[in-house]
């Protein structure tokens, strides 16, 4: 079995995304689904309990369930981590990590440029816990060092393809200052995915992932996961189980069958992704396409260093805003409107209604969030169809 092998290292994506961590029982091929939420205490599981140590086999999710420890292993490996854990949701495995290090009086130093829901509960959670949340810009690397060096800073957070500006974050710079200041620094890679940046190699301490997205790729469960050294995961796993956002095993085993897929939904959807960006670029009624892969975006260079594939995400700009955006979305046929992304559908929304529907117009704008912004999850659809959709609806307005 590949996933027993010890030089995991040197095998591909796609075969780690199928075979590490799959863990058959009475010759079955797949992990089965160990829907229990106890076990029997037997003598090595209750001494690990006594000893109060991690993933103790007695209690589901909190503690160790074999189902979602064939994804935690999946995961790791594909991040080329020690090890992962999984949670209930994405933003389960946000706050989770996040309070492991932060606590009344600490600080942490991030971006506003980062996933609506995330900035929601840093400015009404974290803050309420006295912790301190400072914003800077994370691509001016001046200002994060003058916030690091200005007050003792526990971590430094940021996304590696931000959620929905699609900028790229200077992972390696970003990584040796926080070294340097002696802060954690953690990365929500969720629009990358393992399979076009393993922010671990590139010196980060951990990465997060939505597993929602294009991990699980099917649209049909919440999920999120950490991948970082053992030492780090297990300080972690004390606050899953204290904090209780835990996956559910019948979750894990559908995150478990979308990753086996992940590196060719990956590559097929940023394919698709690509080809759409160029020709909306071309396209007499957008305004503006922000896609890594494409020439004129800011962080084309960067982005070639740091990222495999530019990714499955699209975001642009509709001539004659909101209204012509909503238009252009009730007009569209093959893909859907709906808030998230990474699925096998395509998915297509505006994030002033959806993502940053809590933000101020003028904040929205001062962040870069134009008027008639799209963001766009391109699926497995056929290119052409996709093209199509795009044509028709854009010609009605
Ligand atoms: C980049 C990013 N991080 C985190 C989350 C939160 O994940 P979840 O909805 O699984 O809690 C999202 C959700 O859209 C996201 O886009």
């Amino acid at each position: 079995m590949v996933s027993n092998k010890s030089d995991k290292k040197n095998l591909g994506k796609g075969t780690k995304a199928v075979h590490s961590g799959t863990a058959p029982s009475e010759n079955s091929l797949n992990t089965p689904v160990y829907q229990t939420s106890t076990f029997y205490l037997d003598d090595n599981a209750y001494k690990m309990w006594m000893n109060g140590e991690p993933r103790a086999p007695v209690y589901s999710g909190r503690y160790f369930n074999p189902t979602n420890r064939a994804v935690e292993r999946k995961i790791a490996d594909l991040e080329c981590a020690e090890d992962a854990l999984v949670f209930s949701s994405g933003m389960a495995a946000i706050c989770t990590s996040l309070l492991n290090f932060l606590s009344q009086g600490d600080r942490i130093v991030t971006t506003r440029n980062l996933y609506g829901g995330t900035v929601l509960s840093l400015d009404q959670d974290f803050t309420r816990f006295g912790i301190d949340v400072h914003y800077v810009d994370v691509k001016d690397l001046g200002a994060v060092e003058n916030a690091l060096k200005e007050k003792k800073t526990n971590v430094l957070y940021c996304e590696t393809v931000t959620n929905p500006l699609l900028e790229v974050s200077d992972l390696p710079a970003l990584a040796s200052l926080a070294k340097k200041y002696g802060a954690v620094s953690i990365v929500d890679s969720t629009f990358a995915t393992p399979i076009s940046c393993n922010p671990i190699e590139h010196g980060f301490d951990l990465v997060i992932h939505s597993v929602t997205k294009m991990l699980n790729g099917h649209s049909d469960i919440l999920g999120g996961t950490v991948a970082g050294s053992k030492e780090l995961i297990n300080q972690i796993w004390y606050k899953l189980r204290n904090f209780g956002g835990s996956m559910d095993p019948h979750q894990a085993s559908l995150v478990e069958r979308g990753l086996k897929t992940l590196q060719i939904r990956y590559e097929r959807s940023t394919e698709s992704a690509g080809q759409l960006a160029e020709w909306l670029e071309s396209h007499p009624k957008i305004k503006k396409v922000i896609y890594p892969g494409l020439k004129s975006h800011e962080d084309y260079d960067l982005s070639k260093k740091i990222l495999l594939g530019s990714g499955n995400m699209v975001s642009f700009v509709v001539d004659g805003g909101d209204d012509a955006g909503r238009n252009l979305m009730n007009k569209m046929k093959v893909a859907s409107q709906a808030i998230s992304l990474g699925g096998v559908e395509s998915l297509i929304s505006m994030p002033y209604s959806t993502t940053h529907a809590s933000w101020t117009q003028e904040d929205r704008l001062a962040a870069g969030i134009d008027l008639g912004f799209i963001r766009f999850s391109t699926g497995l659809e056929d290119f052409d169809d996709l093209k199509d959709d795009f044509d028709h609806a854009l010609s009605s307005l």
